[in-house]
């Protein structure tokens, strides 16, 4: 069971591409030899992970013959800025670098979003493969082609939509993973069965403490089925018209966190999960989600040791960070909210007043 490689479609006509999940794909040159055109490629990692997961990849296309330009970057979100963008721009300018070449980035989400971007923009687009490190990068960033840079004022606001040719999901590298960093990627899967599919999230109550224990048939369990929700919802709606936004359930309050606090503070997923008990607090104020399915959301995450209470911004600060969310639509703010566990809806009914109840009651 171990290394049964499992293949996904993201489906996007002639933009579709694979994502192949299990452990050891980091090292089969056949997976990722068909999506190589040129002799060199340029791998954008960082400092923690290049020393871990880089020669594995280097050796790999070594076998096929090709030779990688390494772009190493500073670690952490605080990097996500244009500062850090240009170092990726000086190395493929000044390494000659051609509109055919293949940019892989190799890392968490940080890597995965900056990459793309970096890749949307070089020479207006060159070929560009995810090889995520992180469950939260496995599970979500890496699929979908959301690519973007933080901005002072706002998280993730800088960006385009650009899609990778391949995912390359190793979850083997999930074995060097920080346990801190694991539980901030649960907060992603999690989201899944919340916003789409109630059966994951049973089979989440059942075996949560083996994703914890890290087993590797839990982990590629997950990492798939998170996959194939995120598959379908992207191939439904790519540019975020409608259904894709579901997928940033208690991000607008969690971008608030991470904003207000100063980026690296709280982990994504950490601020994720608070900002969703945020979300259900309100579908439950509202009358739509009943209090006993806040409290089997909350024991889930409580499980997985990620925080059910916000920062304490006070809810006129978070009014003011979410004024910048993507979802404002003529200056009206909508926010991802829960009908029923496994039923997720965008909503623009609850008035400030009662956003700002919902934050006070969920802010510690
Ligand atoms: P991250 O990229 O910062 O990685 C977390 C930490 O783990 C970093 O220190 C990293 O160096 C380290 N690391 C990575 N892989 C490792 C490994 N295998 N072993 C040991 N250490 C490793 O954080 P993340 O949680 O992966 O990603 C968060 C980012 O993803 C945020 O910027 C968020 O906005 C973005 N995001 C994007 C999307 C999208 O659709 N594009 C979706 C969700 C989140
Ligand atoms: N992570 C949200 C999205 O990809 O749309």
């Amino acid at each position: 069971m171990q290394n049964l490689i499992q293949t996904l479609e993201v489906s996007l006509e002639e933009r579709s591409y694979p994502i192949h999940i299990g452990s050891g794909v980091l090292s089969n040159a056949d997976l990722i030899g068909p999506h190589i055109k040129q002799k060199k490629v340029v791998v954008v990692s960082n400092t923690t992970v290049a020393p871990l997961y880089l020669k594995m990849l280097s050796a790999t296309l070594e076998k096929i013959g090709v030779a990688v330009l390494p772009v190493i970057l500073p670690d952490g979100e605080q990097y996500k800025t244009w500062e850090t963008l240009n170092l990726i721009f000086d190395a493929l300018l000044g390494a000659h670098c051609e509109r055919s070449t293949t940019l892989i980035a190799l890392g968490g989400g940080v890597i995965g979003d900056m990459g793309g971007f970096a890749a949307a923009c070089y020479q207006r687009g060159m070929p560009f493969i995810q090889v995520p490190t992180t469950l939260l990068s496995l599970v979500d960033s890496s699929v979908g082609g959301k690519t973007a840079i933080n901005h002072p004022l706002g998280k993730n606001m800088i960006g385009a939509f650009y899609q990778p040719r391949l995912v390359l999901a190793d979850i083997s590298t999930l074995d060097t993973l920080p346990d801190r960093e694991l539980k901030a990627g649960l907060a992603e899967v999690i989201k899944y069965g919340l916003i789409r599919d109630p059966e994951f999230f049973v089979w989440l109550e059942n075996n949560l403490e083996k994703l914890l224990a890290r087993d590797k048939v839990a982990l590629a369990y997950a990492v798939h089925r998170s996959c194939a929700n995120k598959a379908e919802v992207v191939a439904a709606d790519e540019r975020e018209t409608g259904e894709r936004a579901l997928l940033n359930l208690g991000h607008t309050f969690g971008h608030a966190i991470e904003t207000g606090l100063g980026y690296g503070v709280w982990l994504h997923g950490e601020a994720v999960a608070a900002g969703t008990l945020i979300a259900a607090e309100l579908s439950c104020r509202l009358g739509w989600l009943s209090p006993d399915a806040v409290r089997r959301i909350e024991q889930l995450f409580v499980r997985a040791e990620l925080p059910v209470y916000g920062a304490a911004l006070g809810a006129v600060r978070y009014l003011e960070l979410m004024r910048h969310d993507k979802k404002v639509q003529d200056g009206k703010m909508r926010l991802v909210l829960l009908r029923e566990i496994g039923r997720a809806v965008m909503s623009d009914v609850a008035d400030e007043g009662q956003v700002a109840a919902a934050i006070e009651a969920r802010c510690t």
